[in-house]
């Protein structure tokens, strides 16, 4: 029985991506680990290019795997993701030790490509694909047994300026509708209590389709399966989040009162030359309607700190977003420079320290709004889906609550997949601390 290890990097859509490369390679008799194991026979990288740093990060860990390659000349080491689609056939010209490289939408080969390797010792590159051939019958080898991604559309049109994702990824492919709802059922009758629907840009999904498919049409459909569980997705983009999917949000108990929304800056200037196609007044509105419709939402979003270009007066502009909506959560992000994309291009670029200036200063206020954020908790009594044993704490469990806000709390490791009844106590920045009340 060969071991792989599978090691990943990146968005949820990779994790989710290598869920399935361990489904395939299950069917073929080789189990999957998402670390490290000792004498692995495959070693593969799921990369992810979004920012140089990240890329950074997965260059020196292919250097560090030679050693094992050396160790053990048997071994078959991998790189998929975006890094391997943004460098293809090149890496295997400049990596001696890796025996393959397979972009996102070849991943549905990913078995027989291991076959050719093991059976022909060849080394293979798989980047040109241009479309990606996954359905419900994909086998997937998921982490969890209570929350599960499904992804409905892949690649992106959108080409923010400053983004690599569209290049790496491809062009938008949404998923068939009926065959999406068939993986939904399968995994609620399985007992998966969480739903989280994947796509760099949800609302667009159906548009590439002739069959009149469209988001909400997608989450009416979905919502209608009767059960007690939650569904989330992401990511959804400021320019097409529409009135109706504020309804369908508002109406359902089903959709979780909680939604990322990458604001990326609180400059419309700035907006402009990312090429987002909304202007701060337009997010500032929705953000309105989204208070106003539904009671309680939890708000979450990106920001890009040091964008070329970016004045004093911009960088205030995101700042006073920050304050003004108080979101529960944000990634903050220093800007990095993307191979190819049309911002690498533009002259009047920030130094350096003042974009790690800017970052600081955003994350700091962050902090403290995420803390305030906090004090609503404090002393109620909030759902809970139990999702595993606290890491740092066995006696402990870890959860989270419809508005993304991570929970600690002590209990018992059957209930892990359940909902339970948890009153607040307290909180850190991103996590809130609690006793349980009960199980539902
Ligand atoms: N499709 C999603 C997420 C894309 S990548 C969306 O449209 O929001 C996740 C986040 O990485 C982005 O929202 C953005 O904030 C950040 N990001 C992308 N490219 C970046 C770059 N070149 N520099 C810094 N942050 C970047
Ligand atoms: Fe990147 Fe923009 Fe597409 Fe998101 S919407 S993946 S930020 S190009
Ligand atoms: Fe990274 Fe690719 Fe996701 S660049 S953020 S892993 S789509």
């Amino acid at each position: 029985m060969k071991k792989a290890s599978i090691l990943t990097y990146g968005c949820q859509m990779n994790k989710h991506d290598s869920e399935i490369i361990a489904g395939l390679l299950n069917e073929i008799g080789i189990t999957s680990y998402n670390n490290l194991i000792e004498n692995p026979d495959i070693i593969i990288l799921n990369t992810c290019a979004v920012r140089q740093n990240a890329e950074n990060r997965i260059i020196g860990r292919i250097g560090e795997l030679k050693q094992y390659k050396e160790k053990n000349p048997d071994l078959i080491i991998g790189i998929c993701g975006c890094v391997a689609q943004e460098y293809g056939d090149s890496l295997l010209n400049r990596i001696n030790h890796l025996d393959f490289v397979i972009g996102p939408a070849d991943i549905h080969n990913f078995a027989n490509i291991i076959t050719e390797i093991i059976s022909k010792k060849t080394r293979v590159s798989a980047v040109k694909s241009d479309c990606r051939i996954l359905t419900s019958k994909t086998p997937r080898k998921r982490e969890s047994s209570t929350q599960a991604w499904v992804s409905i559309i892949s690649g992106c049109n959108n080409y923010c300026s400053y983004c690599i994702v569209p290049y790496v990824r491809g062009k938008e492919i949404s998923r068939n509708f009926n065959d999406i709802i068939k993986e939904i059922e399968k995994l609620l009758s399985d007992g998966y209590k969480e739903i989280t629907l994947l796509g760099q840009n949800v609302n667009s999904y159906g548009n590439d389709l002739s069959d009149g498919s469209t988001f909400p049409k997608l989450l009416k459909k979905i919502v209608s399966i009767k059960g007690d569980y939650w569904l989330r997705f992401v990511t959804s983009h400021p320019k097409d989040l529409s009135d109706e999917l504020i309804d369908i949000i508002a109406e359902s108990n089903n959709i979780c009162r909680h939604l990322h929304l990458p604001a990326q800056s609180g400059s419309t200037k700035i907006l402009e030359l990312m090429n987002r196609r909304y202007s701060r007044q337009h997010y500032i509105s929705l953000i309105g309607k989204l208070k106003k419709y539904i009671d309680g939402i939890s708000l979450t979003t990106d920001i890009i700190a040091g964008f070329p270009g970016e004045t004093e007066a911009d960088f205030m502009e995101t700042f006073s977003l920050l304050e003004y909506v108080k979101f529960s959560s944000a990634f903050i992000f220093k800007y990095s420079p993307r191979k190819n994309t049309e911002s690498a291009n533009y002259k009047n670029s920030i130094p350096q320290k003042l974009i790690e200036e800017r970052h600081k200063i955003l994350l700091d206020l962050q902090i403290k709004i995420s803390e305030q954020f906090n004090q609503f908790f404090s002393n109620k009594t909030v759902k809970v889906l139990t999702e595993d044993v606290s890491p740092k704490n066995h006696e402990y469990l870890t959860g989270r609550t419809e508005h993304n806000k991570i929970v600690i709390f002590k209990g018992n490791k059957e209930l892990i997949g359940k909902f339970c009844k948890v009153k607040i106590n307290s909180w850190k920045s991103w996590t809130l601390f609690g006793e349980l009340i009960s199980d539902q």
